[in-house]
């Protein structure tokens, strides 16, 4: 079965992500299949868990746009070491399609990551680079926008994530999406892949 981009509320985006132990076949194989996944939906970025794989794993192109794929990034295992300044500007997630809503976040971050050859990089980004490494950073730590927006903005994105839920229950009684504890069992025998 192709992967595909998961909606909240499915597990999985609650999920804390495993370290990447390993970087082989399966591996890359996921990447490719992640950044195809991110260029038909039209995103800057995708974190493993949206596609229900619980790894610190991220792709990114902040263009969005696939022939461009010198900007294309892959890190593992990333974590924000410096935060500056701040901002506030309209953010959406592919888990959540057609939600948008404003969200704060550090203007400028430095991130420490490993690439794909095994090295540790390190990243200075802001404006909009910051905002996307912050948004799929966060992802890895089972951590949602929804969770980040001012009361404001909470409020006007409840009735959205209502729907979301709502579908997605329906989806599971249809039998069309497994049950909750069935997705977090094959969560865990994924975690010993890497
Ligand atoms: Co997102």
């Amino acid at each position: 079965m192709p992967r595909k981009i998961v909606h909240y509320p499915h597990p999985a985006l609650r999920h804390k992500a495993k370290p990447v132990m390993a970087i082989d076949k399966d591996l890359h194989l996921q990447i490719g299949e992640m950044k195809e996944l991110m260029y038909l939906a039209k995103g800057l970025g995708l974190a493993a868990p949206q596609v229900a794989l619980p790894f610190q794993l991220l792709v990114m192109n902040v263009t969005g746009d696939p022939n461009k794929p010198e900007c294309e990034e892959v890190f593992l295992n990333p974590r924000i070491v410096e935060r500056k300044g701040w901002m506030e500007d309209e953010e959406g997630c592919l888990s959540f399609p057609g939600l948008y809503q404003d969200v704060r976040r550090a203007k400028t971050i430095k991130v420490q990551a490993y690439n794909l050859k095994g090295e540790l990089v390190e990243k200075v980004a802001s404006d909009l680079e910051s905002r996307a490494w912050q948004h799929e950073i966060d992802h890895l730590n089972g951590i949602l926008f929804i969770d980040m927006m001012g009361p404001l903005a909470k409020f006007a994105a409840k009735p959205s994530v209502k729907t979301f839920e709502k579908t997605f229950r329906t989806a599971q009684q249809k039998g069309e999406i497994p049950p909750d504890v069935d997705i977090e069992k094959l969560l865990a025998a994924l975690e010993s892949l890497h």
